[in-house]
């Protein structure tokens, strides 16, 4: 059997997930938002870089004049991490001072009326450039300054401030989980309270699940339960009152049985014995017979899937069955006959129960029928397949249609050897097999036929 899924497992990994993937989307939008404005400033110092050194560019008399003095180089040193080039480049005398391995804007169409900046690659690493054209005069010369800075500064800031941003989200998302898990915990409680609840019973004890403590989630499943052990309870007490009647039963025959023994042995003469003989022999078979029929109702107690279940062949069992009640029915001179125009007719079902459900039908059929009277067993495939048995004895009165099927019961005044068992296990083997039991009158005159319809 597969491990079944833990409900704790599921709501966490329901929770946790959408959590992580918001949580790192936000820590990814608010770092780009972060590194933007670092990036920015960053920019605006290489800006101011380039435009103090601009500062030291004069035009005297239209002609360009660069004056470099150290204080002015000094910004341009190596600080603790990132190098700084420039270059001061003229369209007419070429590169006038600084690197001339600087990088300059590429594209054309460069928009000069403001700096330019762009990433690029010099001595084999990455830089950040800032270009700008030198505002002069009409006529003088056209002068750039280009700026390059490495970003070994801006690459510290990023890792700097992703981990700003990670490190305190990571411990909300464990801090988040714990206390989902806490929560989770918690909330299933009820469950394991209820588990144990139940646990704690003893298997007599069948009282429904107390509604306090209950929340209305698990209500649901209480309720089935409830129900459940409340249709448990009506079946172990029809159970209990059954048993109690078959007790009764047995004990009534078994005792008069033990008399009629005990007055035979009273007797010293074997023909005298004769009657309290037959007597015991009379009890013997009543016994015999109410023994028989608590077993087959045993057999036939409607438990799902209890019984074996397969393909019966109806028309070969009605058949055999009739035959074998044939001299029984000829003691009573009763006519006993079977009418098909079927060459097959199988259902799925039991063909022992069936066969007892047949049985008893016949029996009280002969039983309760007229003298030389007639027995009729039909068989028919459509409209589904159906079983009929009809006599035309006296009948059943409308009052007692509901009473026969139960058990034990029997139309007051009825003789014979019944013990008010067989219609009960018709209706119980009829109900395994989910087919459906009619009772009618033939005729205005009487007759009693039942009809067992097949799915
Ligand atoms: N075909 C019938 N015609 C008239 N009365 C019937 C017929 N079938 C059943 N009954 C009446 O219904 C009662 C119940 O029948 P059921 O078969 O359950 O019990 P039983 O025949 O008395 O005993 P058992 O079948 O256990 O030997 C019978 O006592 C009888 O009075
Ligand atoms: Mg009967």
């Amino acid at each position: 059997m597969p491990k079944p899924r833990s409900i704790k497992s599921v709501i966490l990994l329901r929770l946790a997930v959408p959590l992580i993937i918001f949580m790192t989307v936000e820590t990814l939008l608010s770092y780009f938002v972060t590194l933007h404005y670092v990036d920015n400033a960053y920019d605006r110092w290489l800006l101011d870089s380039a435009r103090s050194l601009t500062q030291e560019i004069k035009f005297p008399a239209g002609k360009i004049e660069v004056d470099l003095p150290p204080e002015a180089l000094e910004i341009f040193k190596w600080d603790e991490s990132d190098k700084t080039y420039f270059k001061i480049i003229s369209a007419q005398q070429g590169v006038i001072a600084g690197d001339k391995f600087v990088p300059e804007p590429l594209s054309e169409d460069t928009d000069w009326s403001k700096p330019v900046f762009f990433d690029e690659m010099m001595y084999g690493e990455p830089v950040r450039v800032v270009s700008m054209l030198l505002p002069s005069d009409p006529g003088s010369e056209t002068v750039f300054v280009h700026v390059a800075e490495t970003i070994n500064k801006r690459r510290a800031m990023m890792i700097d401030i992703l981990l700003a941003d990670l490190v305190p989200q990571l411990l909300l998302v464990l801090l988040v989980g714990l206390f989902l898990l806490r929560g989770i915990k918690r909330g299933l409680l009820p469950l394991q309270r209820l588990a144990d609840e139940i646990a704690r019973r003893t298997p007599r004890d069948l009282r429904p699940i107390p509604e306090r403590h209950i929340y209305q989630e698990v209500r649901v499943l209480t309720n089935t339960i409830n129900d459940l052990l409340q249709r448990l309870a009506h079946a172990i007490a029809s159970q209990q009152r059954f048993i109690a009647n078959a007790a009764h039963q047995l004990r009534t025959p078994l005792a008069g049985l033990k008399l009629q023994a005990t007055r035979a042995l009273r007797e010293d003469d074997v023909t005298a014995m004769q009657p309290t003989l037959l007597q015991i022999q009379n009890s013997a078979d009543r016994m015999a017979h109410l023994t028989a029929q608590l077993l087959v109702l045993a057999r036939s107690e409607p438990i799902e899937g209890d019984y074996e279940k397969g393909p019966v062949d109806l028309l070969e069992l009605t058949r055999s069955t009739c035959i074998e009640f044939v001299p029984k029915a000829l003691q009573r001179n009763i006519d006993l006959s079977f009418e098909t125009s079927e060459q097959v007719l199988t259902v799925t079902g039991d063909a022992i129960l069936l066969r007892e459900l047949l049985i008893n039908l016949l029996d009280n059929a002969i039983s309760y029928g007229n003298e030389q009277g007639n027995i009729l067993v039909k068989l028919l495939a459509q409209p589904s397949p159906c079983l009929i048995v009809e006599d035309d004895g006296p009948g059943i009165p409308q009052t007692e249609r509901q009473r026969i099927f139960e058990r034990f019961y029997r139309i007051p005044g009825t003789s014979g050897l019944g013990c008010g068992l067989g219609l009960a296990i018709v209706k119980e083997i009829a109900d395994l097999h989910k087919a459906r039991l009619q009772l009618s009158q033939v005729n205005e005159l009487g007759g009693t036929r039942v009809e067992l319809w097949f799915e």
